[in-house]
């Protein structure tokens, strides 16, 4: 709890995109991949589908399938059906939402050994001792690496390339650069349900440090930072304000900022030369009709 405390005592002030996903959070970013405006989601979806077999004949068969951030298990039940591993680890920062996800995945494939761990990935997470070392796929989809800045989003890296020992790969979705009116609205969309999940965190934020933010004094704003190549995601203070927390208490001017998100959104090329920086240096790529997105397959 002491980072988010540190978060917001900063100038300006900042928290992490993992406190978006409490329950409700998790389930409203579910309605943003809903979205049309939102197009990250329904893209990759289109290249698995277009592209798949492909893909599949690429990772064959039989391998340990890692998901991380898991969520609803939606994108692993697509993979699992092409390349039928023998186990499925879904691995997520919000456990009761994986849970149930893990349970109909069960239903779905009882050939196929099911597990799920809870594991927040900014920090240091460990595999269960038995999960099997040969052919690991670690996957990795909806460009959620985008929402690490370069350090960060290299040292995962990094982790996820030691994960891969005997014969491992890593398939991941990488959200590319485009028409910044597009990205825009992809975070700003008209029915309000990305401006619903970040205000969200400030609740999250009651319920974790016992702090007063009223989501009433606070506005969503996202805008397209091209020096940084990022999409950025702040709450904005509607009226002078002091928060409180359990011996804590920021005043916040109206018009200040909490910087609660980045979305980075690379090029091609730029991606795969910070695969072969974290050590994965065969890489081939699939992306849609209009490159907005890629999906990549990376070995060491
Ligand atoms: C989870 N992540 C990839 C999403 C993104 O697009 O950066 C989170 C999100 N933020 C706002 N809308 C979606």
């Amino acid at each position: 709890m002491n980072d988010i405390i540190d978060g917001l005592m900063q100038i300006p002030a900042r928290i992490s995109p993992k406190y978006f996903y409490d329950a409700k959070g998790s389930a409203l970013f579910e309605d943003i991949t809903r979205l049309q405006a939102y197009y990250p989601t329904r893209t990759e979806h289109g290249i698995m589908i277009a592209k798949g077999r492909e893909m599949a004949r690429e990772i064959g068969e039989q391998r340990t399938l890692i998901e991380l951030g898991a969520g609803n298990c939606q994108k692993a039940r697509a993979l699992c059906e092409l390349i039928r591993p023998s186990h499925f680890l879904a691995v997520d920062i919000s456990e009761a939402f994986l849970h149930d996800a893990v349970a109909a995945m069960r239903l779905s494939f009882p050939k196929i050994d099911i597990r799920a761990i809870a594991a927040d990935l900014t920090t240091d997470f460990v595999l269960p001792p038995d999960v099997p070392e040969h052919g690991r796929l670690v996957f990795y989809p909806g460009s959620s690496i985008g929402n690490f800045d370069l350090p960060e989003a290299l040292s995962l890296l990094k982790r996820i390339r030691a994960l891969l020992l005997d014969d491992g790969a890593l398939l991941i979705g990488v959200d590319l650069l485009k028409n910044e009116t597009v990205l825009y609205k992809a975070y700003d969309d008209e029915l309000g349900v990305t401006a619903a999940f970040n205000l969200n965190a400030l609740d999250h934020l009651n319920h974790l440090i016992g702090s007063d933010f009223d989501t009433r004094q606070w506005q969503h704003r996202a805008f397209f930072n091209s020096a940084q190549s990022r999409i950025e995601m702040h709450l904005e203070a509607l009226t002078d304000q002091h928060v409180h927390w359990h011996h804590g208490v920021r005043c916040f001017s109206r018009g200040e900022r909490i910087h609660t998100e980045n979305s980075y959104k690379y090029r091609v090329d730029d991606f795969v030369d910070i695969l072969r920086d974290a050590g994965l240096t065969r890489t081939q790529v699939w992306t849609d009709d209009k490159a907005w997105f890629a999906v990549m397959l990376a070995r060491p």
